[in-house]
Parts: C-alpha cells; structure tokens; sequence
C-alpha cells in the first residue's frame, strides 16, 4: 500500500523517546508516542550528564521502543520505514539511537532514514495541522532559539537566532538567581502572575540593531543587579519583590520575541509573494505571555498562528517519525554508513 508506518527514536538530549506515525500521501496520524524523560537521573547535578544520559538511553530505547508498538498495537514487523535522529545533540545519545534504528532496519530489511532534531520540530506543525510550505518557524526552548524559513521538507532558511543563552536557558538560570524550583519557566510564569513588570527596567537586548538575532543572557544579568540592589536595600527579597522581577523579566523576553517575530515575517515576505504563516515550537513555547504576543504578531501580517500542543512541542519521537517520512517520500534513504553527529546546522 501508499501508507507508511514509520517507528521513529529520539535520544539526542535527555528525553529517549519512540513513537509510531502512520502516512499516507493525503494525510498522517500519531498512532504512539512515547517519551521516558531522565529528570531524575540528573537532578542532582544541576544540569544534564552526558555519560548518564548515553547510559539511559542505552538501557531505556528498546523499552521505548516495545511501549510504542504496543499502544500502536502493532509489532515490529509491521513498522515499513524506521528513522532516528542523527544530530544535533549530545552524541553519546544520538549514537544509541542511530545504532537502535540500524539494527531494526537490517534486521527487518526496511528503508533508514536519519533526521536532523531541529528538523523534526520545525516539521512539527505540518504533522499537527496539515500546514502548507512555507512558513516561518519559531524554535524556542531550553537548548534552541531560531527563526527559520521552512520551504520543504530539506528547505530551511535560517533567519536569526540568538547569539548567546536560548529564552528557556535564561528562564532557568534566572529562576536559579531567585532561588525558585526547576524547569524555571513555569515557576517564573507563575511567579509573575500577581507581579509588575514595569517596576524594574529590563533591556531589549539587539533590538536597536537589523536583523532577527537575539541576545537573553543579558536579561539573566539584570536580574541578578536587580535582585542584589532590592536584597542590599531591604535586607532580602519578599515574595512581591520576586514576582515583579519575574513579571519585568517575562516581558523582556516576550517584548524581544514579538518584535524579532515582526522582523522574520517581513524578512520572509521579501522573497515571497505574500507573507508566510507562523509557527511557534518548543519548551517556551508554552508560557502564555510569549505566545500571545507571537498571536498578536501573525494577526498584523493578516496570516495563520500555528501553535502545536505542548507534547509535540517539546521533545519527541512523533516529530522524527513524521520528518523521516516526508523525507523518504522526497527520496531521501540512509544506509548504514549513517553517521551521529554532535553539530549539524539545517
Ligand atoms: O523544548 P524543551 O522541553 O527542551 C529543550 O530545551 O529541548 O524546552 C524546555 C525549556 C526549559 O528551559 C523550560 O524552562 C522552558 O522550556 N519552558 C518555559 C515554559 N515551560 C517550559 N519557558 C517559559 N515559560 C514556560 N511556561
Ligand atoms: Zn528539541
């Protein structure tokens, strides 16, 4: 038949995550997806180990794998396309899940195919809302921040990105200044709920420059001034302190946003007969300040806002089964000289 069922891997940070996408040339359906997350493992080294991410993903892949054909009700021998991610990442874990994929494909004589990660998210809202080429995609998390002109499957134009800390890194170090729990973006969200965020004054850090680069670490380092000038003067911080902090900060990183959004639309439009539609993906992606300001953005240039549910918008295996396929069907076929890559620029 034309229906592919593709089984895709993702383990190129700390998520090992397999899932099962179904194709056909008309349309695709997620049948399984599952992500075993790590938090645990590395909590209490205040960041991600590499070594003990390798580790898990090595122990963790084929139980991802078994998971997803089984909610997919389906075995290994009816999967008809497997692919993995090949990098970017921390290749310890890309090479787990290259290797996983090589050994399926041999084993089962099926096609390979190797994915790009920033790829499959920038793939996503075509898997999630059917979205026509071309659009603008705005990748934000923890380890991402770029904005890319998507014209195909292989056609990634990227139009800036930050020059330092992705939005998702600064939301975590600054809740760290502040002493709040981790991942710090939700905490800081919360946090700013009952803050002002007009009583500090926070750069907009590139913003009187050309262009949609960016730049968060010097938010981080506001924050910290900010914060040690209040605990100087009072003593300490009170809980209204941290909130308008949060709420000052908040705005920066949204205000940044909305405007380098403003500047990859027109950028896009330039070369096109029309502006593109937007598209958002990643972690930040889910705080609410920052996502409607992206709303407000797409409704002045007249074009649609795609915005995927939070679980595809973070890291997962759907988004590589999904990116593989397109890929396949474009003609794409990997064998098994495939290689894991630590750097791999779109
Ligand atoms: O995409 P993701 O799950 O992982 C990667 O970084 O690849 O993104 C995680 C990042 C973290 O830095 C987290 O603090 C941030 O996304 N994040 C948020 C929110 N929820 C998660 N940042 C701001 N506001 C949120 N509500
Ligand atoms: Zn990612």
């Amino acid at each position: 038949t034309d229906t592919l069922a593709i089984l895709g891997l993702e383990s190129s940070c700390d998520d090992t995550a397999a899932a099962v996408v179904s194709m056909s040339p008309e349309s695709s359906e997620i049948l399984s997806s599952v992500v075993l997350g790590q938090d645990a493992l590395h909590d209490a080294y205040g960041g991600i180990v590499p070594e003990i991410a390798a580790r898990a993903h090595a122990e963790k892949l084929d139980v991802a794998v078994k998971q997803a054909l089984f909610k997919a009700n389906m075995t290994l021998g009816d999967v008809t396309l497997v692919s993995a991610t090949a990098g970017p990442g921390l290749i310890g874990g890309v090479l787990c899940g290259v290797t996983t994929a090589k050994a399926i494909a041999a084993a089962r004589r099926i096609p390979l195919v190797g994915v790009n990660h920033l790829a499959g998210h920038a793939l996503t809202p075509r898997l999630t809302d059917g979205l026509p080429y071309p659009y603008v995609m705005l990748l934000v998390s923890g380890g991402h921040c770029q904005f890319l002109l998507v014209e195909g499957c292989d056609d990634f134009t990227r139009l800036g990105g930050t020059i330092d800390d992705a939005p998702g890194e600064a939301f975590d170090k600054s809740a760290r200044l502040l002493g709040l729990g981790q991942p710090g973006g939700p905490a800081i969200e919360r946090a700013a709920l009952d803050g002002d965020a007009a009583r500090f004054r926070f750069p907009r850090p590139l913003l009187d420059r050309p262009g949609c680069d960016m730049s968060f670490s010097g938010l981080k380092t506001a924050l910290l001034r900010a914060r040690d000038a209040v605990a100087a003067e009072k003593g300490g911080l009170t809980r209204q302190d941290r909130a308008d902090l949060c709420a000052g900060f908040q705005r920066a990183v949204a205000d940044v946003l909305q405007e380098k959004t403003r500047r990859a639309l027109t950028e896009a439009s330039r070369t096109l007969s029309e502006p593109p539609a937007l598209a958002v993906a990643g972690g930040v992606a889910a705080n609410t300040e920052i996502r409607a300001g992206l709303e407000t953005v797409a409704g002045e240039f007249g074009v649609s806002f795609v915005a995927p549910p939070l679980s595809l918008c973070t890291d997962n295996a759907a988004m590589i089964a999904y990116a593989g396929g397109e890929l396949f069907r474009a003609g794409r076929i990997d064998d098994m000289t495939l290689a894991a890559r630590p750097r791999w620029p779109l």
